[in-house]
């Protein structure tokens, strides 16, 4: 943890330092790499993806510099607004703790057959299963568990997207997992099985996965093993139309985006380079990637509220990893059985920065959006999700990993979330906003 800490500040202090190492360091720890390798549904992590290479890196000292300093100690200031969430008395749904469940997932992997093998815990031969006996418990309400037929009634004639990264494709596997797959069925998919819907015929309800990872365009350049062969070319002041002409198809729409803004690319407006956030040779201004986050959550939460939209919109913020004791390049592991309490462990610093400006965004957002009657609420997962370390497949997103050899070295995902797992949890909340309107 310590170490982690440590990485973190160091990343940090580059970044503002803004120096020549940084960038190389910087772009080795981040570029790509960490991020193709949990992002992309279908890579085989070859050793080679391994690389060695960052073992060797040297992370030197930065200069000191106090102010700079992350306040690592400080608690991470989550929302306490009631009035998100008018709810008879003033309860926020996303303040609480997880409760033990012992009646267990509403589905298995027998049961659900949309799991994604990388997410199938326990296909994968996850030995312990303590994990799926927890419930989240708001501290000032009760919040009733999905229920699955009074959702699909609900949702008769409606249509859902889920619009963002991978951790958008691991919620709606778990939502269509709860509404009994039985029903679904899949009538799209893009020719890389990153974008589908699935259509539940007796309620004629869709429910649509979009990927745009950066929601704002941006032309990724990466060939079939998710290995990098240019830099992102990202557009702050276009929308990715992969969700935008879909827009108004939707009456209930799920958008997030984040990790993905800390690989290396570079940033346009108006068609014209602006700088970048790591890259090299080109003789760019480093802009950072906040810049970038920034400007483009600006961009999209703009479209929206000026989008005369009649459906219900969520501004899901992003959810934290955790890797412990290292990163998923340095060793980092996660190894729990069980939820933690609150301030048992805090955001990370890269994270940190991320939430804020969601947090900062939203808030602008928002009070634009009601006075143009756009329905446009914060679905702020990030809290109830830091609870969960015990909630990643870990060494079981490959099948049975040790198996032929127990000390097999395989690489971790601690960001994605078992299927079932704390993720089901994110529908009782999404439940309860959509019956509070
Ligand atoms: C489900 O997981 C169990 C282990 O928990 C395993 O024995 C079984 O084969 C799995 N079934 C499927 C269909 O993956
Ligand atoms: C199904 O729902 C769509 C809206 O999502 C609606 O336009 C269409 O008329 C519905 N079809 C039937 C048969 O009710
Ligand atoms: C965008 O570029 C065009 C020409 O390339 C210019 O005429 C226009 O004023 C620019 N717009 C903005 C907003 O900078
Ligand atoms: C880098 O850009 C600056 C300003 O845009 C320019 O003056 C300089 O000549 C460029 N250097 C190279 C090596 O292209």
């Amino acid at each position: 943890m310590a170490k982690e800490m440590k990485l973190n500040g160091k990343l940090w202090c580059f970044h503002k330092h803004n120096h020549l190492l940084v960038k190389v360091v910087v772009s080795i720890l981040l570029v790509g790499l960490a991020f193709r390798l949990l992002f992309f549904r279908s890579i085989g992590f070859s050793p080679v993806l391994e690389t060695p290479l960052l073992e060797k890196t040297t992370v030197p000292e930065p200069p000191v510099s106090v102010d700079l300093v992350p306040e690592s100690t400080v608690p991470v200031n989550f929302p306490q607004n009631g009035d998100q969430l008018p709810h008879g008395e003033k309860c926020d749904l996303l303040i609480g703790d997880w409760i033990p469940n012992p009646s267990g997932p509403a589905y298995t992997n027998e049961s659900c057959h949309l799991i994604e093998n990388h997410q199938n815990c326990m296909k994968n031969g996850r030995p312990d299963s303590g994990y799926l006996y927890w419930r989240w418990h708001p501290r000032d309400c009760e919040l009733p568990q999905f229920n699955a037929k009074r959702f699909l009634e609900l949702m008769r004639n409606k249509a859902w997207a889920l619009i963002g990264d991978s951790i958008s494709r691991n919620h709606v596997q778990s939502i269509l997992c709860m509404l009994s797959q039985n029903q679904a069925i899949e009538v799209y998919h893009d020719e890389e099985y990153k974008s589908k819907r699935w259509r539940f015929p007796s309620y004629n309800f869709t429910v649509s996965v979009i990927w745009s990872p950066f929601l704002v365009e941006a032309a990724i350049f990466e060939d079939i093993n998710g290995v990098s062969t240019a830099d992102v070319e990202m557009h702050l002041d276009k929308l990715d139309k992969k969700w935008t002409d879909l827009y108004h198809s939707f009456d209930y729409m799920i958008i997030s985006t984040g990790k993905w803004f800390l690989k290396t690319a570079i940033y346009y407006e108006n068609n014209t380079a602006l700088g970048c956030h790591s890259c090299q040779g080109k003789n760019l201004t480093e802009l950072g990637f906040e810049f970038a986050y920034r400007n483009a959550l600006r961009y999209v939460l703009n479209f929206i509220i000026a989008s005369n939209y009649k459906g219900m919109i969520f501004f899901r913020t992003s959810t934290p990893d955790h890797f412990e004791n290292g990163e998923w390049f340095s060793g980092g592991t996660c190894k729990r059985t069980e939820p933690i309490k609150e301030g048992e462990m805090e955001l990370k610093e890269l994270h940190k920065i991320l939430r804020d400006i969601e947090l900062a965004e939203f808030e602008k957002a928002a009070t634009k959006a009601s006075e143009m009657g756009v329905n446009l609420k914060l679905l702020d997962l990030t809290y109830i999700s830091l609870l969960r370390p015990d909630g990643h497949p870990g060494a079981y997103r490959h099948f049975h990993p040790f198996a032929e050899d127990k000390n097999a070295k395989v690489i971790l995902d601690c960001l994605h979330w078992c299927l079932p797992g704390p993720i089901d949890s994110w529908n009782d909340v999404l439940m309860q906003m959509v019956v509070d309107g």
